[in-house]
């Protein structure tokens, strides 16, 4: 969430910035800024609402000159999304730059006291505090690693701070808390950014921050301090695969990242044959097991605990929304805790984590990005494979994060899953009635039916719930159709007033022990005159006559999930498409949520 850069070197630090914030531009798209240093030392900013694209082309903030500076693009915390509160702030004398990730806790409280000193300020930012604090200190005869350095001290919160003060030839930085900050180091030239992403086309090896961390970068010298004595960590090699990292042809990345799923699945499947002994050992020490985790990480731990109950039937698993975890006061926190975040970085897993860690809790990730700090803070981790995810809806790594539980849980099913993408994703025909269409036309077919409509049902029982559940949740992401997941048989315990003629239902039949019910399901919402769809199974199809459907290979049900969210994922994309969204940004998300 707020995606932080810096650049200084021999090159114009300007373009390099943008195209760093490009690849940051998931945690946020609400505004972007750029500061720079020229040759005489004067700060010069350039900032707007919008995407890179628009702000660009309004303000040229590639015309910005110098060799030195810093950028932001912004999810907005405190303030409305406004240019004034645009990144980069300034101090009052304007030879200080921030830009910042992350919440300062205290802000208004260090407002009032700099207020009364005589400080002016220009935004509703918690950030434009951190300037003035550090022009006072400054003042009062610090230097700048002394002023960070109390700064840290100070302002209570997490945070990531990157900042430019004239007529040093520095990138300033502090960390404080969770919030992820990495330095990259060239020749001659050095980089910062909130996320490696941004560096991984410029250096290969970086320095990831610890909490406590402040200092600079130069040309040729990085210099970190640590306000709790921790040690300098070790440089570590960039493992992204940066070829991956486009849209590959595709229209947009969610789309492309849909394309995907085989080749992130096979991965991750070979991957889990060595790698996760460690996990699983872990997993059976322990009779009663946590998951916890956000949005559709959130879906995938309730299929954990689903699937893993069903294998582990001596176990209590239970699976828990991230942030109402710390509210559940009756869960005792002496058993194992999986926290599962394709980031690494939600907050909202992140603060339970931390604490349990504190208070011994053994804590099993599920990750995708390596480095990232629940990778760093847990006791166990399984990386799910799934490469980067740019599109702020989760697609692929939902899919993997399915198979890691799946893979926990020792099914051997897991091996025919890689094989049913293919099929699905690269030359199946679909048996949809239509003669020879391919999965993503009959997901057209679909979306074309409902993107006009307000709303819409998803259906399923068990498994296959969990996947209505992320089907709706995509939908509403990426296309605010407003649209509601309930296990199947509830409907008739309320919901069912909602239909009428038209209102779309998307049904989920998965498995020979629901298909009797599912079909009294569909039954009961097309009398009412709802436009009903069904997404199954060919060895179940028989039982949809005369529906509308999508029919998928056969896999073990277990597995099933996995290869259900496929059509759901495409109706999504191409409903958000045809009512004219870009699905890569949906309107006031970000995909990695690092506030409370
Ligand atoms: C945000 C994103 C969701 C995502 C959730 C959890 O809300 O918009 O798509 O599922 O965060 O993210 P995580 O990185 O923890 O899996």
């Amino acid at each position: 969430m707020c995606g932080i850069a810096g650049y200084i070197g021999n090159r114009k630090a300007a373009p390099i910035l943008i195209e760093m914030l490009r690849l940051l531009e998931y945690r946020g798209y609400d505004s972007v800024g750029i500061a720079t240093m020229d040759s005489r030392g004067r700060i010069r900013i350039s900032k707007g609402v919008g995407s890179i694209d628009k702000v660009l082309k309004e303000k040229k903030l590639d015309s910005l000159p110098g060799n030195i500076g810093i950028g932001h693009t912004r999810w907005s915390t405190h303030g409305i999304v406004s240019e004034e509160n645009a990144h980069p702030h300034t101090d009052c004398t304007g030879k200080i730059a921030i830009v910042h990730n992350g919440v300062i806790q205290n802000y208004f409280e260090i407002k009032r006291e700099l207020l009364a000193k005589g400080h002016r300020f220009y935004s509703e930012t918690d950030t434009e505090v951190v300037a003035h604090l550090i022009e006072e200190l400054l003042k009062e005869g610090k230097t700048i690693l002394e002023a960070l350095r109390e700064s840290i001290k100070r302002l209570q919160g997490d945070f990531s701070i990157v900042l430019l003060a004239s007529p040093e030839r520095r990138l300033y930085f502090m960390k404080k808390g969770l919030l992820p900050l990495i330095i990259g180091k060239g020749k001659g030239e050095a980089f910062v950014a909130s996320d490696v992403i941004a560096l991984a086309p410029y250096t290969k090896r970086v320095l990831y921050l610890e909490d406590g961390s402040y200092g600079y970068v130069s040309r040729d010298e990085i210099k970190v301090e640590n306000v709790y004595g921790k040690p300098l960590p070790k440089r570590k090699n960039i493992s992204i695969d940066a070829s991956r990292i486009d849209k590959g042809g595709f229209a947009h990345r969610m789309h492309k990242e849909i394309y995907d799923i085989p080749h992130f699945a096979s991965l991750f499947v070979s991957y889990a044959e060595h790698h996760i002994k460690g996990a699983i050992e872990l997993l059976e020490t322990y009779d009663k097991i946590r998951i916890i985790g956000a949005g559709s990480s959130y879906h995938a731990s309730l299929y954990g605990e689903m699937v893993l109950s069903r294998i582990y039937k001596n176990k209590h698993i239970k699976a828990i929304v991230a942030s109402e975890f710390p509210n559940r006061i009756d869960l005792v926190e002496d058993d194992l805790v999986i926290a599962v975040s394709q980031s690494g970085e939600t907050y909202d897993v992140l603060e339970p984590v931390r604490r349990l860690k504190e208070n011994g809790v053994p804590v099993l990730a599920i990750v995708n990005r390596r480095n990232s700090e629940l990778d760093r803070i847990a006791t166990e981790r399984v990386y799910i494979e799934a490469g980067v995810e740019r599109a702020v809806a989760a697609t692929k790594t939902f899919v993997n994060q399915v198979l890691a539980f799946a893979a926990l849980g020792g099914l051997e099913s897991l091996n025919e899953v890689p094989k049913a993408f293919d099929k699905i994703l690269k030359e199946r025909r679909n048996r949809s009635g239509l003669g020879s269409e391919k999965l993503d036309e009959a997901a057209l077919r679909i979306a074309k039916s409902l993107y006009d409509k307000p709303s819409a049902f998803y259906l399923g029982r068990y498994l296959g719930y969990v996947a209505a559940k992320e089907g709706a949740l995509k939908i509403k992401e990426v296309s605010y159709i407003h649209a509601e997941s309930y296990p199947s048989g509830e409907l008739k315990h309320g919901p069912l007033a909602l239909i009428s003629k038209d209102f779309p239902v998307i049904l989920i039949s998965y498995s020979e022990k629901h298909v009797r019910k599912d079909r009294s399901t569909y039954e009961e919402v097309i009398s009412r005159g709802a436009n009903a769809y069904v997404i199954t199974f060919d060895s179940l199809v028989e039982n949809f006559e005369g529906a509308s459907y999508i029919s998928l290979p056969d896999v073990d049900e277990n597995v099933s999930t996995a290869i259900l969210v496929v059509p759901l994922f495409l109706i999504a994309y191409h409903a958000a498409v045809l009512r004219g969204y870009d699905p890569d940004k949906p309107r006031n998300l970000a995909k990695s949520v690092t506030v409370e």
